[in-house]
């Protein structure tokens, strides 16, 4: 239902393989929301392919911000703001949204807000909650990132760990594309395991036992590998292995994972003295995820925000973080740049 005298911001997504659009609302109304997916191009490639995903964000950027207007029906000149992910991830992605961005900006003489990705991830946690989620611990699960931060607010964080290798979600896609299981992995991965034994192999978890807040998953990755086909060369095309085998090695793969994302999460808590932790990203959309964390959670007398299921994956609405912004007047020029690596702040 739309608020005649709240102001109104387009937010525009292109960091990865989704050309994502929505107007939000000064009180986090989503009037309108549309998610162009990817998966269907790179799925042959097991992986995000950049030069593809530039150029799908190409073709889809306008006709997906004209839909998102549609739905919201509003016109141009209806929005208070423009604001667009510029950070981080891929770079012929990031150029997409942030020249449309900055183009609308100049056309319609608005402001123009930039947006950080992962700290995008964990705002989803505040989407549906009416309670302030901020102050918190914030972990952002993603097929790019793992990493955990402090949160004062909204707008300011501190940097705690993250992994020094693949992230979380990379790890579930690379299994699964071991697996023969389709792109993207994770869900593929976690349908398995149900089916699985998490204790049929005992797969390495890095860092576990160590004080730093960092991840690695490269090691559980190769250990994936030797449990699959052992090693030497393998085409993992023609390999074959049993249902029991997929569903074991998912199961036990997952678990791996979750053990190391739970525990990092109970312990920058301690670190931090923070009583709250928010979770957002593709992997939050695990369900072994959400449940074992709930539960540590429950253990610890720790309050959880995970994002809501729809806005774990990458989205558009999530960028309603540029509210918080905007409210802050914190503006762009039009020079805005991209910036496609990780700033640990
Ligand atoms: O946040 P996202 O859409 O994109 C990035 O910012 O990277 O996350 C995509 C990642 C993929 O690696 C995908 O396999 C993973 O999230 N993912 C999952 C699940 N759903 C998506 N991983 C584990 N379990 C899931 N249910
Ligand atoms: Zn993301």
């Amino acid at each position: 239902m739309e608020t005649p005298n709240k102001f109104k911001i387009l937010c525009i997504e292109s960091t990865c393989d989704e050309t994502a659009a929505a107007v939000i609302t000064e009180n986090r109304e989503v009037l309108g929301s549309v998610v162009a997916s990817q998966d269907d191009l790179h799925e042959q490639f097991n992986g995000v392919v950049p030069e593809i995903a530039a150029r799908a964000h190409v073709q889809r950027i306008i006709p997906v911000i004209d839909q998102t207007l549609k739905n919201a029906e509003l016109q141009l000149n209806d929005l208070d703001a423009i604001a667009v992910c510029n950070t981080p991830g891929l770079s012929g992605s990031l150029l997409v949204g942030v020249v449309a961005a900055k183009s609308l900006a100049l056309a319609c003489g608005l402001p123009l807000i930039a947006i950080n990705h992962l700290h995008a991830h964990v705002y989803a946690c505040q989407l549906e909650s009416t309670e302030p989620v901020f102050p918190c611990v914030g972990m952002i699960v993603s097929g790019g990132h793992t990493h955990l931060y402090q949160y004062q607010n909204a707008l300011t964080a501190q940097y705690l760990g993250g992994t020094i290798d693949d992230a979380a979600g990379e790890a579930f896609d690379k299994v699964a594309s071991m697996l023969g299981l389709p792109y993207p992995g994770g869900p593929a991965v976690s349908q398995k395991a149900a089916n699985g034994d998490p204790k049929a192999f005992d797969f390495p978890r890095s860092f576990i036992h160590d004080k730093n807040l960092d991840f690695s998953f490269s090691g559980l990755k190769t250990a994936v590998r030797y449990a699959i086909a052992g090693p030497g060369e393998v085409d993992f095309k023609t390999l074959e292995i049993s249902e029991q085998k997929i569903c074991d090695v998912s199961a036990s793969f997952q678990q791996a994972v979750v053990d190391c994302l739970v525990k990092k999460a109970i312990a920058a808590t301690k670190q931090t003295g923070l009583k709250t932790i928010c979770v957002g990203g593709g992997v939050a959309a695990n369900s072994s995820f959400r449940e074992q964390l709930r539960q540590a959670c429950d253990q610890n007398q720790l309050t959880l925000h995970i994002a809501p299921l729809k806005y774990c994956t990458d989205n558009a609405v999530m960028g309603a973080i540029a509210i918080e912004r905007y409210k802050a007047g914190l503006f762009e020029s039009l020079e805005l740049d991209i910036q496609p690596g990780l700033i640990r702040h």
